[in-house]
């Protein structure tokens, strides 16, 4: 494959928030999970953590969780301008996506690492490393024909707690894995012309 049809294969890669529940194959999750921990990391210390949460009644509840602080966020607290930006995306405070895809993969930042006694291990780069690693999960997801969402949850304390993770570790994404639902219209958005980002010198 060249990088023009390389190119017109990753432009269909869009954001879902609707799945149709159908199963997919947890192989396909965790060669993708495997891709994304290929990523290049600051030291190579490949600070993060990928949850898949298979399980139906911890995803019922993450999802209670989850629109519980969504809700309190969307009604009280979202700055009008952000409010303005999403309404194109259509997104509100129910996340029905976090019970009904069939797989919701949590990804947690390592903000240091544990040694073997219990020491610390200093880790660099976290935010960034992390964020190249989604990118890979991503993309990988799409390639087999998945779709998925990069949620970002605007708290995160109770799922470290569900998920009883170590205090090391901090919950970022909660990524939905699925087909898409026959009747989920994507937003209309538009992306970037290459001259508005690519500067050649
Ligand atoms: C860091 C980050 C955080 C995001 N957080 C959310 C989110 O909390 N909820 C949501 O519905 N979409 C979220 N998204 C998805 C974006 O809204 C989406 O990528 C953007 O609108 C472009 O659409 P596309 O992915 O279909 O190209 C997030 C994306 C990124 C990269």
């Amino acid at each position: 494959m060249n990088s023009n049809e390389l190119l017109e294969l990753l432009k269909k890669r869009r954001s879902y928030r609707k799945f149709s529940g159908d199963e997919i194959s947890e192989e396909d999750i965790i060669n993708c999970i495997n891709i994304a921990g290929l990523a290049p990391s600051g030291a190579n210390m490949q600070p993060w953590t990928y949850v898949i949460v298979k399980d139906k009644e911890l995803r019922k509840r993450i999802r209670e969780e989850a629109e519980l602080i969504e809700k309190d966020f969307y009604l009280n607290h979202i700055p009008d301008e952000w409010r303005d930006k999403l309404a194109p995306l259509k997104t509100d405070f129910s996340k029905p996506f976090l019970e009904k895809a069939p797989y919701l993969i949590v990804v947690l930042a390592q903000n240091y690492g544990i040694g073997e006694n219990g020491e610390k291990i200093k880790h660099y780069y976290v935010k960034e490393s992390l964020n190249i690693s989604i990118g890979f999960l991503i993309y990988s997801l799409h390639l087999c024909g998945l779709a998925s969402l990069t949620y970002t949850p605007t708290r995160t304390e109770f799922l470290s707690k569900l998920l009883d993770r170590p205090e090391n570790e901090k919950p970022v994404f909660m990524i939905p894995v699925g087909y898409p639902s026959n009747d989920y219209e994507l937003p209309k958005i538009s992306k970037k012309d290459e001259n508005d980002f690519i500067k050649i010198i």
